[in-house]
């Protein structure tokens, strides 16, 4: 079974005698160590999905099934379990507490656990470091640039050693240099193996991923493979594109068996 597989999930949202349906009827499979961008206009569903995914929200109605276990059936705290042990979120406005250091907001994940005070320091030093970080350990949120607050936000996601990492428009905040920064970090991580799945409204960022799922109206509307991630800024070159409505995510092989290009239009329809 894949590491996640939903099937046929719908979320609505009741909003006074109106109903919003924010994810209709989605049904997809994201194998271990894919790299995924969730891209579509505003109001597609992307957070929605995210949050589900993640575990922060559950499917009106529909299957998630999370590392072969039916999220459904979980208590509210083996769902916190879940997200404290397999799942790193991190958000566009970084959501760090600003009164606490660098360490110290990274260190914050850790409290759940039953990890002592020193051993937790050290695993978050660890974090910070790997983020390319550890000469800003003691600095506050807001004596850091925009870059190294995403960077400490990156670290307090990793801390844990999730194997899902979550990013809803992580970089939307960025400048490009420093935007280019972030993703040369998911690209190791995604080659470390780990699981990531970003919400992106940059085409820039969604080549990065291996794989282009578009939504629309709360369905997947497109669903795209991509070859490697371009370090040198190509386009996105597919080997299988899947342009079906119906959210099928099966790869189909072009005709030609050679490698097709996805132009940045289709890409971001
Ligand atoms: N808590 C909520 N209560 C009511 N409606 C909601 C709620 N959250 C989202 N929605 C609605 O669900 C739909 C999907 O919202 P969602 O946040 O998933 O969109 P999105 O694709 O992430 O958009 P954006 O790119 O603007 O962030 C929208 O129409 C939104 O208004
Ligand atoms: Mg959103």
């Amino acid at each position: 079974m894949a590491l996640i597989e939903l099937q046929d999930v719908t979320k609505l949202y009741e909003m006074g005698d109106q109903t919003v349906r924010a994810l209709d009827g989605i049904s997809i499979r994201i194998e271990k160590n894919d790299y995924v961008a969730f891209i579509g206009s505003s109001g597609s569903g992307k957070s929605t999905m995210l949050n589900i995914l993640g575990c922060l929200d559950r499917p009106t109605s529909g299957r998630y099934h999370l590392n072969e276990q039916n999220v459904e059936n979980l208590t509210p705290n083996e769902l916190a379990g879940i997200r404290n042990h397999e799942i790193g979120f991190i958000f566009q406005s970084f959501n760090l507490l600003p009164r606490a250091t660098a360490l110290y907001n990274v260190m914050q994940p850790l409290i759940y656990r039953n990890v002592g005070w020193s051993k937790r320091k050290a695993m978050a030093m660890e974090a910070l470091r790997r983020v390319n970080l550890a000469e800003r350990v003691n600095h506050l949120p807001n004596q850091l640039s925009g870059g190294q607050r995403q960077r400490v936000a990156i670290a307090r996601a990793l801390v844990t050693n999730p194997s899902i990492l979550l990013a809803d428009e992580p970089t939307g905040n960025l400048d490009s240099r420093t935007t280019t920064e972030i993703m040369q970090l998911f690209d190791e991580l995604h080659r470390e193996g780990h699981t990531l799945i970003l919400v992106t409204h940059e085409d820039e960022i969604a080549r990065h991923c291996k794989r282009i799922v578009e939504m629309k109206d709360g369905r997947i509307h497109r669903d795209v493979m991509t070859t490697a991630m371009t370090a040198a800024g190509n386009g996105v070159a597919a080997h299988a594109h899947v342009s079906d409505a119906e959210g099928s995510n099966a790869p189909v092989s072009n005709e030609q068996g050679s490698s097709a290009r996805v132009s940045d239009k289709q890409v971001s329809n």
